[in-house]
């Protein structure tokens, strides 16, 4: 028998890529059939938990404010994944490519997480008009993600996907943590974010896999370089968040029941500052596993780098 067409044993690596795709299977769903189904938001209830959107750190908002910016930063959740998946998505079709002519259960299980991120979007961008028609206009989304995902691949491979395994982890805590465990939010709004965790806790095992695989074969000044840029995508996430929490207070303090006071509009958009970088960035950087993946792959100067680099943000 010729060697070179005998089917090659099947790795662990491999059985691990078919194990990740048969869960995918498995657990697949579809926006319509099972998760809308016809359903309506329900603007009685907060969309965000407190432990998330911090509105309770606002004592002088009445329940019905208090509400109305869970519902404003509700709204921008979906918008804010919506724009990362845009890169995810793009990122994930590069690194399916690079198995192609390998590991057929690693192409098929990069392909399906690609189609993953395409229906999020789709999920999120529908989300977004439903809300729209029932919100006061004005409302505005202050940043492009095809501008955001052409700036964020222009970042080394090791970059991206240590912000991916960052945000996809993040995924995990919110809904684990605080959405599923929170009463009395918009029901509608707790099963999207339900769907979208089942899926994010398979990508995340993908995420570590991909990231280890580029992180072997960087030169150490090439890892070096890689965690400029992380740091780099780091403060663009976070010019972001500065730009949108400006804009979502702005919005918020327009269609609230009663006037505000300067000194509490100064508050109300300090806290949604704080509320943003707390969602997208400080529960992704101190998530047990985040941690554990990144101390694994970089020095401890280079922490220390990171760590000085994100001071600013943490204290915030
Ligand atoms: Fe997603
Ligand atoms: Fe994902």
């Amino acid at each position: 028998m010729n060697a070179a067409i005998a089917p090659p044993a099947e790795s662990g690596r491999t059985a691990r890529y078919a194990q990740i795709v048969r869960l995918s299977k498995k657990s697949e769903w579809q926006i319509d059939r099972d998760l809308l189904q016809d359903r309506n938001f329900d603007f009685s209830r907060k969309f965000l938990p407190d432990g998330l959107s911090r509105v309770d750190m606002l004592p002088f908002l009445n329940p019905k404010d208090a509400r109305l910016l869970s519902q404003i930063q509700g709204r921008t959740y979906a918008y804010i994944f919506g724009l990362v998946e845009r890169f995810i998505s793009a990122k994930m079709l590069d690194q399916g490519r690079a198995h192609a002519l390998e590991d057929q259960h690693a192409l098929e299980a990069l392909v399906r997480f690609t189609n993953d991120e395409i229906k999020h979007q789709e999920l999120f961008r529908r989300m977004e008009e439903m809300v729209g028609e029932q919100m006061p206009a004005g409302y505005r989304q202050m940043a492009n993600p095809d501008d955001v995902a052409r700036a964020v691949l222009a970042a080394s491979t090791w970059a991206v996907l240590a912000l991916t395994c960052h945000i996809e982890l993040f995924v995990q805590s919110h809904y684990v943590e605080s959405i599923h465990t929170t009463e009395d939010l918009c029901p509608l709004f707790k099963d999207v974010f339900k769907y979208h965790w089942k899926d994010e806790s398979q990508h995340v095992v993908l995420d570590e896999i991909e990231w280890k695989d580029e992180h072997a074969r960087l030169t150490p000044e090439q890892r070096d370089q890689a965690v400029n840029d992380l740091i780099a995508l780091v403060g663009a996430v976070d010019g972001i968040l500065q730009a949108q929490s400006v804009a979502d207070a702005e919005y918020f303090v327009r269609n609230a029941s009663r006037e505000y006071s300067d000194g509490e509009i100064a508050d109300i958009q300090s806290v949604v500052l704080g509320a943003y970088r707390w969602q997208y960035i400080i529960t992704g950087v101190r998530h047990p596993h985040f941690v554990k993946l990144l101390s694994s792959m970089t020095t401890p100067a280079q922490i220390a780098r990171i760590q000085a680099a994100l001071a600013p943000i943490m204290a915030g």
